[in-house]
């Protein structure tokens, strides 16, 4: 593993210092009494002024920040989106990793410095995979789903998912062409079956006629469109995806749709979920995407977020999800 700590990718400097503290030259006002009573009347009206001017607009910011507080938490649509619109006003858009900073991060948080580990980053990624699968495509409906699962990471994501699916009462059958020899995943495909997953042998025809979902878990945030051809057999499981008609089967992409660049987008002109769930912070590619946009992957430390100012926004209670539908506008 690389020593992350050295090569600070999320931004070209350190964060900054607290304002004033600890830096050379910081004059310290409130302890120059001496000064103070110098100072001549017309310019201590002018200091009175300053201070009021800024009490209002600390007053003003601090209330958009209760507002923004209590509105994100709540379901409705339009008070949402105000909150969203307000953080916009506030400049706290936000931050959509390239590869490069998505990789770094991942490896931050798997060194000793943060001390996760693979298995329960998975576990929560999936987690939110399903959890915004349950409120935005709700089991009474769309009951039947199709999982394909990739090699890597994100295929892992899907098998939880799918797992985890079957929990909250969805019928799920998982395609799953390139297995992996690493025995997490073995792992986790025994739990799918154990859990009532039914696994396919080979993609179905009629995937419309079958299925209410898809959810794809193909590829994640290491695919490199740029200069990867998209490899057998996904090659041909992409162009399926690509002729569904999502407005009877409506395609759930894992973090990245896969076949996009994860810092450009939609470079091969490959499909359009219509749902996305970005996992821990979202990526370049999201901020083209115009469908419905879900964060998950609810275990980034608070530090960690607001060292590299990712400006996420709050969790609701104990939900594992968040709509952050639009945020990129
Ligand atoms: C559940 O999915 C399997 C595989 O697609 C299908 O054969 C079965 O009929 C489904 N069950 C229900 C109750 O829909
Ligand atoms: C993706 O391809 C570009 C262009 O060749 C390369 O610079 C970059 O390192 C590649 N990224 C990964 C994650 O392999």
């Amino acid at each position: 593993m690389s020593q992350p700590q050295q090569q600070p990718l999320l931004y070209q400097q350190q964060p900054q210092q607290p304002y004033g503290y600890n830096q050379p030259g910081y004059v310290v006002y409130g302890n120059t009494s001496e000064g103070a009573h110098h100072s001549d009347h017309h310019h201590h009206s002018k200091d009175v002024t300053y201070s009021i001017i800024f009490f209002i607009l600390g007053f003003f910011i601090s209330c958009l920040w209760l507002v923004n507080i209590k509105y994100l938490k709540s379901h409705e649509h339009s008070a949402r989106g105000f909150a969203i619109a307000s953080l916009v006003l506030m400049n706290k858009a936000i931050k959509f990793l390239t590869q490069k900073e998505s990789t770094f991060m991942d490896e931050l948080l798997l060194g000793p410095k943060y001390g996760f580990t693979s298995d329960q980053l998975m576990e929560l990624a999936g987690l939110s995979v399903s959890s915004a699968v349950l409120k935005v495509y709700p089991k009474s409906e769309y009951r039947n789903v199709l999982t394909i699962c990739g090699p890597g990471n994100n295929g892992g994501d899907g098998l939880i998912a799918s797992r985890q699916l079957v929990g909250f009462g969805y019928n799920v059958s998982i395609y799953y062409p390139k297995r992996s020899s690493n025995d997490i995943f073995k792992r986790l495909l025994l739990q799918s079956e154990l859990s009532g997953v039914h696994i396919l042998s080979e993609l179905p025809e009629n995937i419309e006629d079958k299925y209410n979902i898809v959810i794809d878990a193909i590829f994640g945030y290491s695919f490199n469109a740029s200069t990867g051809e998209i490899r057998a057999p996904f090659d041909s499981v992409i162009n399926r995806l690509n002729h569904i008609n999502q407005e009877k089967t409506p395609i759930v992409s894992v973090d990245i749709p896969s076949g996009w660049d994860v810092d450009v987008g939609n470079v091969k002109n490959t499909f359009v979920p219509k749902l996305l769930v970005s996992l821990a912070s979202p990526k370049k590619c999201a901020q083209s995407f115009k469908g419905t946009h879900y964060l998950g992957g609810r275990f980034l430390p608070d530090a960690f977020a607001s060292q590299w100012e990712l400006n996420l926004p709050p969790y609701p209670g104990s939900e594992q999800c968040v709509d952050i539908t639009n945020c990129q506008k």
